[in-house]
């Protein structure tokens, strides 16, 4: 049996091998996928280990995407611009390759499972950091009307408009010089929800019908943001769990060639929690 792990610390809170198991179960796949605990000193010697042991791939997970890249022997572009490897591949030969679907889960969650445009429309991306980098070049390659990266380091949004200029025009804003213009999607990329926060954020930014998304998940409760935007009269509000079951599906096609439905799981997911 094909063995596949997500590999990360802390792990055991991971929703990847039910997603995975689910897919397979659905696609007839003969492979087992497990979550694996890893410790933040010797990754390379870890993951090698886990290639020589006879894994065929492995996602990863906070915090070692940044290793992943650069352990990689050859990347897809979309890692390369991103930065970040969240699948590796162990060919056959014994090369490593390194790919990232986070962006293109986010953007397949928003386009194809909900019907959010991105194209012409004005966008608000809030953080600067790893995540937001994940996921920038799909979005900027969708052509958004507006796209704002606002940070709480603005030179850190700067860094990104600056480093993703060549897909698409981006500009940068600190917290409080947002409020003039408004959105039709605001997108919540920072880590401030881990502490049950939410960005500083003037709630002129919106719009009439604005969408608010949030890329982290709780399937228990609603996250800080989800909060945030529906006490202000947001209707239409989403967490990141779809984006997380869209991720693992283009991980899961890069590794098997069979793409699974993924409209059942997070719903499944969700019910189960
Ligand atoms: P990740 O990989 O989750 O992106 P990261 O690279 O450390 O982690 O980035 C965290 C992001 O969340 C950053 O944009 C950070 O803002 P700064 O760059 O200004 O530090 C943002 N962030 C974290 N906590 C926040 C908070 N309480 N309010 C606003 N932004 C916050």
């Amino acid at each position: 049996m094909d063995q596949y792990a997500v590999v990360g610390n802390p792990i055991k809170h991971s929703l990847s091998p039910q997603i995975h198991s689910l897919f397979a179960e659905e696609t007839q796949q003969d492979m087992s996928y497990r979550a694996l605990q890893i410790e933040p000193v010797r990754f390379e010697e870890q993951i090698t280990k886990l290639q020589r042991s006879g894994f065929r791939g492995l996602n990863v997970t906070v915090p070692f995407k940044e290793n992943a890249y650069n352990l990689a022997d050859k990347l897809s572009p979309r890692a390369e611009h991103a930065g970040a490897v969240n699948t590796l591949v162990f060919e056959k030969n014994g090369h490593i390759a390194g790919d990232n679907t986070d962006g293109i889960g986010l953007t397949r969650d928003l386009i194809a499972n909900h019907s959010i445009l991105i194209e012409h429309r004005k966008i608000l991306i809030l953080g600067a950091g790893g995540a937001v980098r994940g996921v920038l070049g799909p979005i900027l390659a969708k052509r958004p009307g507006l796209l704002t990266i606002a940070n709480r380091t603005v030179e850190k949004a700067e860094q990104l408009v600056e480093d993703f200029y060549d897909i698409w025009d981006a500009q940068a804003s600190s917290y409080e010089d947002l409020g003039r213009e408004t959105y039709d999607l605001i997108i919540n990329g920072t880590s401030a929800g881990l502490h049950n926060e939410v960005p500083p954020l003037p709630e002129t930014v919106l719009g009439p019908n604005a969408i608010c998304y949030d890329m982290m998940y709780n399937i228990k409760q609603k996250t800080a943001f989800v909060r945030w935007a529906q006490e202000r009269g947001v209707i239409r509000t989403l967490d990141g769990l779809g984006m997380l079951v869209e991720q693992a599906a283009e991980s899961f096609y890069i590794w098997r060639g069979v793409r699974p439905q993924t409209a059942l799981v997070a719903e499944i997911l969700r019910n189960t929690a």
